[in-house]
Parts: structure tokens; C-alpha cells; sequence
């Protein structure tokens, strides 16, 4: 139980003060939030975010993160010992699932010996009705659950929890078809509680139950919110939200919804800002750039993101995923004539088997993969190219799987993620009945490493006594006297030196190729 003077922070005139539009509305709970956390003497608050997944979640959870710190929470990173931890989630793959379950678990005692506080859970996996009633029913110890479409809402949420745990039931905020929103049916619940007199454990126990709040989709994209980004001198900056590809194997377009693009203007301005704050590369993120469509399509955008950039301090621009199938002549010419893009490109293949490829609803084959690749490369000889490739797709045969390894022959991509498929329930792929044998899927996928860590290493050994531009990140994991940056190609190096380079663009000599990184030396 609080106060009663904390209690009128919290209070029904409070609410109903609250501006209708976004976002003034999530502001106006964020200071009333802060409000209430500084005359509780919360000084040490310290906040917990664990992300799971794509560089999209990494951007979401320093969105959190900024709201958060505002409110004004310390990051923690042990998240047994923070006041608030929230989950950001994946589900892609069937285990981004059970990680999150496994990290969950091991709250529970903690939870159990301090109820007050705060676990919350949000991103892709939230958008699966099957999903939160698991949560609901085997970790009830859990408070908030919102999805991908209103993160944004996540200070009105964690307003509303503290009211409710005052036993003060709101209507949860919602948009078009929320897919969950549950707590009309709690309030109705409190109402014959408390008229028919019932034990107080009974109201405790609804006071506690999680808020739910999920958005099916939505149309609006909420812009201005705070953010804290994880490393001071590189930022992922959205451009644009959602898949409209459905490739068959894929949930991405049913958790993350329709494409919707930023306006170019809000991008420049965020770019510009992140510069003003010293920022030195910036990844422009988005399923599908390449069908970016603010207006103007995404090899406009980027040229004038090279344009605007030019001696605000910002020197590296990268992006990523680009779809095989929308890249175009005119990105490649934007690419190979820009002065800060970084040579990196990722075009995920996904398989090499036209068969294949057809039944992921890929819109391309083979050979049109291999013509993008050739392309990319005699534009820029020295463009470093990744790729992302999904071993054991139902209906993968030992020809199939072949056509694969010639394309990773024929590429040499200097980076390749390899999955072994993953049935995604919703999806396509899901209901096709020819699923291909574990252990073969497994011999393949050694088959695929074997021959990809070969390339990977030549390619980058020859990379061995040339000098290049190093973005330090960090101390070295292993040794501290060494520190850790990336070069344009993304690929990482290790060098002597100090915590004052962090953040700092050096020319380092490469010295010795260790399998996926080098050992350098600072020359300037
Ligand atoms: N199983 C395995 N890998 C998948 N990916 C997407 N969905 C699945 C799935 N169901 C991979 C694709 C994609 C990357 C982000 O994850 O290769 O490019
Ligand atoms: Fe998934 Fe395909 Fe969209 Fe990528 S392009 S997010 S693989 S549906």
C-alpha cells in the first residue's frame, strides 16, 4: 500500500487530464510517472531491458530505455536485482521462444520476495494470442504485456499498473481491434468483488493480475518520444515498419504488420539531431528497404542522407535488410557514388534452389540472385556482401540443398547467417507435410558452415597487412588492454589502446587474420 499523498499522483483527476493525441499523451504520463517516482524517494531505481532478436528490437528497447530514464531509472544490467525489467522479445525462430521462458523462470523467486516489482514483456512474440496465454497462465507473476504496435504506450500502461495495483481499474488504451484488453472484464470482476463483499486476497489478487494491452496493428507511426541510445556514437534509425513480403516460412508480417514508411522529413531531422549529439554511423533499419516509399523511394532517401550528413560528423551510413527481389540498378549507383555509405551489403538468399525458392515466395531464382551479387560487385570491387540462409525448408532435397552451396561458391560472401528452419504456427510453410528429416537437416547445415567458414576466412585473410578506417566500440572482452571496433566492412578488429579512442574513427594497420577478426595496429 502507498500513501495517501503518493496516491493522489495516481489519482482519477490525473487521469482524465490526459491529452487525447499522441504523443503529448505518453509525455503527459511520463511526467506524472516521474512525478510520483521522485516524492516515493525513488533516487536508486534501476531498470532492466533484455532484448532478444533483430537490430529493429535494439532500436525499440532504447526507445524504452529513454523512457525509462526519463521517468528516471538507472540501467541495471542484472536484471534479478532491477526494480523494472522488461523483455523485449523475438519469434522468429522457435527458440527466441523458450529463451524467454528460461529467463523468466529464473524471476520467479525474486518476484516472490519483492512483489512490488515491475516485470513487463513486449515485442514480436506479445503479438501471439497462444503466446500471452501461456504467460498468463505459467508466469502470472508477470505485469505488462504490450506488443509491437503500441510500445509507445508503455508509460500509459505503467501508469495505469500502479493504479491498479491501488485497486483503481482502467480501460486500456486501444486501437482499431486490439488483439487483447482485458481489463474491462477485471473491472466488471472488482465491481461484484467489493459489492458482495469478498476477501480482500481476492481484490489483491486481481490488483495484481498483468495489464494486457495489444494492438492488432495500426495506422499511425508516433514520432518524438525520448530515447537512450546504447552506444553514444552509432544509432539505428527506422525508416520504415513492417513486411508486406510474406515469404512462407515468415511471422514477421503478422507481428510486425503492413508496411508503413517515415516521412523523409523526420528522418532528416532524427539524423540531424543524432549528429548534433555526436553520432558517427548511423544503420537505417527496415524488413525491406528497398520498398521504402516515403514519396520518394529508398535510393533517393539515401542519396540525400549522404547529402545532408556531409561535415555534420556523421560518417558511416549503413542499412539494412534489402529484399533480392526490389534491388535496384539506380541503389547500386546511389551506393558505389556515395561518400559515407558503407561498402556492406546483406541480400539474403534464403536458398539457391529455384523450387525452393518459389515455394518460400521469394520472386526471384538462382540465377537472378547470382546476377544482383555479380552486380554489386563490379560496381564496388570491394563491397563486403552477407547473406542469410535457411537450411532444411519443407521439401528440400539433396539437389536442392546443392543449388544452395553452388550459390555460396559462386558469391563468396564474406558473411552468411545460417538457420535451420523453423516451423512458425500461422504460416504458410507451417501446413506443408513434406518437413525434411532432422538428421539430414542437420548434416547439411555442417555441410553449409564447413564450406562458408572456409570462404569467410579466405576472404578476409586476404585482407592481411592493408590499412583500414576502425570505429572503436568497446574494451576487448578478453583483454583489457586491447580495444574493439568495426571496420566499413563490419567485420571486427581488435588493436591496442585506450577507453579514450571509444568512439573514434583511427586508420589501423591489419596484422594478423584470427578466423573472423583481426589484430590491428593503431597508425593514426
Ligand atoms: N526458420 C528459420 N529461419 C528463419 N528466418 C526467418 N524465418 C525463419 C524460419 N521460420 C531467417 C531468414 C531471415 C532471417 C532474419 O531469419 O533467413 O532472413
Ligand atoms: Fe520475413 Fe520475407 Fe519479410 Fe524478410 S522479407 S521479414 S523474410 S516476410
Amino acid at each position: 500500500m502507498i500513501s495517501e499523498n503518493l496516491k493522489t499522483f495516481l489519482s482519477d483527476e490525473v487521469m482524465a487530464k490526459a491529452p487525447v493525441s499522441e504523443p503529448e499523451r505518453q509525455r503527459y504520463f511520463i511526467e506524472r510517472l516521474k512525478g510520483f517516482y521522485s516524492a516515493e524517494g525513488g533516487a536508486g531505481l534501476k531498470s532492466c531491458i533484455v532484448t532478444f532478436g533483430c537490430q529493429m528490437n535494439a532500436r525499440d528497447s532504447e526507445k524504452l530505455d529513454g523512457i525509462l530514464s526519463t521517468i528516471g531509472f538507472k540501467p541495471e544490467e542484472d536484471e534479478q536485482s532491477a526494480d523494472i525489467v522488461l523483455f523485449n522479445t523475438c519469434t522468429i525462430r522457435e527458440n527466441a521462444n523458450e529463451h524467454l521462458y528460461g529467463r523468466l523462470g529464473r524471476l520467479k523467486q525474486v518476484k516472490r520476495s519483492d512483489p512490488d516489482r515491475i516485470i513487463g514483456i513486449c515485442g514480436c512474440m506479445m503479438q501471439e494470442a497462444d503466446e500471452i496465454e501461456t504467460i498468463k497462465k505459467k508466469y502470472p507473476y508477470v505485469d505488462i504485456i504490450f506488443g509491437t504496435h503500441n510500445f509507445h504506450t508503455f508509460p500509459e500502461l505503467l501508469f495505469k499498473l500502479l493504479r491498479k495495483r491501488e485497486g483503481i481499474m482502467d480501460p486500456i488504451p486501444y486501437e482499431g481491434s486490439g488483439l487483447v484488453a482485458d481489463s474491462s472484464e477485471d473491472a466488471l470482476r472488482q465491481e461484484k468483488l467489493l459489492r458482495y463483499g469478498s476477501g480482500k486476497k481476492e481484490l489483491d489478487k486481481l490488483n495484481r493480475k498483468p495489464i494486457v494491452s495489444v494492438w492488432t496493428d495500426s495506422s499511425n507511426i508516433v514520432e518524438e518520444l525520448p530515447s537512450r541510445r546504447k552506444f553514444p556514437f552509432k544509432q539505428g534509425i527506422n525508416i520504415m515498419f513492417g513486411c508486406n513480403n510474406f515469404c512462407s516460412y515468415c511471422i514477421v508480417p503478422y507481428v510486425r504488420g503492413r508496411e508503413k514508411s517515415r516521412r523523409p522529413e523526420d528522418i532528416y531531422e532524427e539524423i540531424k539531431r543524432s549528429a548534433a549529439e555526436g553520432v558517427k554511423e548511423i544503420m537505417l533499419l527496415g524488413q525491406n528497404v528497398n520498398s521504402y516509399d516515403g514519396g520518394i523511394r529508398f535510393p533517393e532517401l539515401l542519396k540525400n542522407i549522404d547529402g545532408i550528413t556531409k561535415g555534420s560528423g556523421i560518417e558511416r551510413i549503413r542499412f539494412m535488410t534489402s529484399h533480392p527481389k526490389d534491388l535496384s540498378d539506380e541503389l547500386i549507383d546511389v551506393m558505389a557514388g556515395g561518400e559515407r555509405i558503407c561498402r556492406q551489403f546483406h541480400l539474403p538468399m534464403q536458398s539457391g534452389s529455384d523450387a525452393i525458392l518459389k515455394r518460400m515466395n521469394r520472386h526471384y531464382d538462382k540465377h537472378a540472385f547470382m546476377e544482383k551479387a555479380d552486380k554489386l560487385k563490379s560496381a564496388m570491387p570491394d563491397i563486403s556482401l552477407s547473406t542469410d540462409i535457411i537450411v532444411g525448408f519443407p521439401g528440400e532435397t539433396e539437389r536442392d540443398f546443392e543449388d544452395t552451396l553452388d550459390v555460396v561458391r559462386y558469391v563468396r560472401f564474406d558473411a552468411a547467417y545460417t538457420f535451420i528452419y523453423s516451423k512458425r504456427n500461422g504460416t504458410p510453410a507451417a501446413s506443408y507435410t513434406d518437413q525434411v528429416d532432422e538428421a539430414l537437416v542437420k548434416d547439411r547445415f555442417d555441410r553449409l558452415l564447413e564450406l562458408q567458414n572456409g570462404i569467410a576466412h579466405e576472404n578476409l585473410s586476404r585482407l592481411t597487412g592493408t590499412t583500414g578506417r576502425v570505429l572503436f566500440e568497446s574494451i576487448s572482452e578478453y583483454d583489457d588492454s586491447l580495444i574493439t571496433g568495426k571496420l566499413d566492412s563490419g567485420v571486427t578488429v581488435h588493436a591496442k589502446g585506450d577507453i579514450s579512442m571509444i568512439g573514434e574513427i583511427h586508420d589501423v594497420r591489419l596484422l594478423e587474420c584470427r578466423g573472423f577478426y583481426y589484430i590491428g595496429e593503431v597508425i593514426e
